[in-house]
């Protein structure tokens, strides 16, 4: 796809149908992923966990549900990937890296016709100890920054309704 059209189809979707992704549209967006730019060269600092797995998915949302009165902050998409930090992460490069992996990754959703929403909410809400995170098994030091949220959406691809209005200061 042009990149001007990856552009403007990319938007937040939350409404997915049960079809899953496919396991070359999930390699793709890993591939996409590991093709980000990341601060000090430090790829040991991060982590990507890849969930399909139906019973962590229904856990967070059912914890949403239960501890903060949300239980749709992942939209019942079928796949998640969360942006992870390591034990070797350079702290004050955590938020821009993670953010710079999330996009590569929602642009390439929009590239290959799927659709995804990056997620922040329901791992702040949550915290480190909750349950999803148990089921996960993730390494020691293993913990999500941010997520992306993957699928196919319920509505047609239409391109998205505006651009965002951010200051453009020149001199
Ligand atoms: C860092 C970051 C965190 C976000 N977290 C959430 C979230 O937890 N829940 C959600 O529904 N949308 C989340 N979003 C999506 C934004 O709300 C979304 O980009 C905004 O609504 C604009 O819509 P658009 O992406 O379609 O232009 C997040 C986006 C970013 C960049």
């Amino acid at each position: 796809m042009e990149f001007d059209t990856v552009l403007s189809l990319r938007k937040s979707v939350r409404s997915y149908t049960e079809e899953p992704v496919s396991e070359e549209d999930i390699r793709a967006l890993i591939h996409a992923a590991q093709e980000s730019s990341v601060g000090h060269h430090n790829d040991k600092g991060y982590a990507l966990v890849v969930v399909r797995d139906p019973s962590v998915l229904k856990r967070i949302s059912t914890e949403g549900g239960e501890k903060a009165g949300k239980p749709h902050m992942i939209y019942e998409a079928p796949l998640l990937i969360l942006i992870c930090r390591t034990k070797d992460v350079m702290e004050n490069l955590e938020g821009f890296d993670a953010g710079i992996i999330a996009e590569h990754i929602h642009l390439k959703a929009s590239d290959l016709g799927l659709s995804s929403v990056i997620l922040f909410g329901f791992i702040r809400l949550l915290g480190k100890d909750a349950d999803y995170l148990k089921m996960l098994k993730l390494p020691e030091g293993v913990t999500p920054l941010l997520a992306v949220a993957v699928g196919h959406s319920q509505l047609s691809g239409k391109a998205r309704k505006e651009d965002r209005h951010f200051a453009v200061i020149e001199r």
